[in-house]
């Protein structure tokens, strides 16, 4: 008898042979599926073993950041598994490629056979959504459409869909990415001050306001610059955009789209957001930085998937309806409108040039001990 221990190997560590085993279709069997009709299966399974690597590593995200405390040493992580999702994100964007080396008339030769089967029932990608932080009434706004509808109907006769629908309600009971977010941004120093100081309240309010002072004065020299380079300039027109961006801004910073109650709450988070972005070389704000801007990238890599998928469908499918009944490619744009992380967006369109924001107050607080 050999004292050789048989280690793993491949086949059994990676279960290949369950793995090849499953691109037969719905005749369960490789050789009876259409010329390319593989390559159809291969390639949307490629992307459901993506999407569930995504949600892993999504919620090992949002774990770190749920944290009553999240310790500087953590947010590394938290970047570092974001940035992992942008990597996979940016690959299944170039994917889409490959999908459409299917010319129109291979796919007609299979595509009767798949309806109703649709991307609509990916229960990976809503829970992805849902992870993210989408909200339904956000979704039944800007769509017209019900997403979850084919996996509804279906779930009376199939056990399948069942299942899908109860991964999905486990992914509403979730917390999500996006509240994660606001719970950390939440608890930003602001100037030095933390929710738990009795004058925190007034403290962020300073912020604000000397915030607002310092882009009003911003523009305004911007404005006067303009006007001496460009004789023609409309003054009034020039004044009236100047004065709305500065509405826009106060808008957004005293949180005026939202209900009293929450108020304060977000007040805080986007003043944090401000504050972060301001005042990045901070050591202390150096990650969370980083943390906002890979959330950013994180966002724009779903939407240009969205937008991605929406022009390989109208190359191949022209502007046909959707096997699942959606309008298709018009729904499928209509899809890349959302924004989950609406606030990290809106901040950019009022951040200031670092020689015009307001004085820092309490640097030490933020790791420059001898400030
Ligand atoms: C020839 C290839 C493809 C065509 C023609 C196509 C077409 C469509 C259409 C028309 C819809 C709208 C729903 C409907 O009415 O059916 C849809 C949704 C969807 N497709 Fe595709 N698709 C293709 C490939 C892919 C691939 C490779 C993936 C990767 C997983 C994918 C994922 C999805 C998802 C997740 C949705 C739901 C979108 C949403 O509701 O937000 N599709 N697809």
């Amino acid at each position: 008898m050999s004292d050789v221990r048989e280690g793993p190997n491949y086949w059994d560590y990676l279960k290949l042979d369950r793995l090849l085993d499953l691109q037969g279709g719905l005749e369960g069997d490789d050789a009876r599926l259409a010329p390319d009709e593989l390559h159809f299966i291969v390639v949307h399974q490629v992307f459901e073993l993506w999407f569930k690597l995504i949600l892993s590593e999504l919620r090992l995200a949002r774990d770190h950041l749920a944290a009553p405390r999240v310790p500087e040493e953590r947010i590394p992580y938290v970047v570092h598994h974001l940035r992992r999702v942008n990597e996979i994100m940016r690959h299944c964007v170039g994917q889409f490629a490959i999908m459409e080396t299917l010319t129109p008339q291979d796919f007609l030769a299979f595509r009767d056979k798949l309806t109703p089967a649709s991307g609509f029932q990916s229960y990976q990608m809503r829970e992805i959504e849902i992870l993210l932080g989408l909200q339904d009434a956000q979704r039944a706004a800007e769509m017209g459409i019900n997403p979850f509808g084919a996996l509804q109907r279906q779930a009376k006769q199939s056990p399948r869909a069942q299942l899908g629908l109860d991964r999905i309600e486990a992914a509403r009971a979730a917390l999500p990415l996006r509240s994660a977010l606001h719970n950390w941004l939440y608890r930003t120093p602001i100037q030095g001050s933390t929710p738990e100081d009795p004058d925190d309240v007034e403290a962020v309010d300073r912020f604000v306001s000397s915030y607002l002072k310092a882009m009003q004065a911003h523009h305004t020299a911007g404005h006067e610059t303009r006007q001496a380079v460009i004789p023609d300039l409309d003054l009034e027109s020039a004044k009236q955009r100047l004065s709305g961006v500065i509405a826009q801004a106060w808008d957004f910073l005293h949180a005026a789209d939202v209900d009293a109650e929450s108020r304060p709450r977000v007040k805080r988070i986007r003043a944090a957001l401000v504050f972060i972005e301001s005042y990045r070389a901070l050591p202390l704000l150096a990650w969370p930085r980083l943390l906002i801007d890979a959330v950013v990238e994180l966002e724009e890599q779903f939407v240009l998937w969205r937008t991605r998928h929406a022009r390989m469908v109208e190359r191949v499918i022209g502007r046909r309806i959707g096997t699942g009944g959606s309008s298709g490619v018009d729904y499928l744009d209509a899809t890349a409108k959302y924004r989950v992380f609406r606030e990290l967006w809106t901040v950019r369109t009022i951040l200031l040039p670092k020689r015009a924001v307001p004085p820092l107050e309490n640097a030490q607080r933020y790791g420059f001990a001898g400030a």
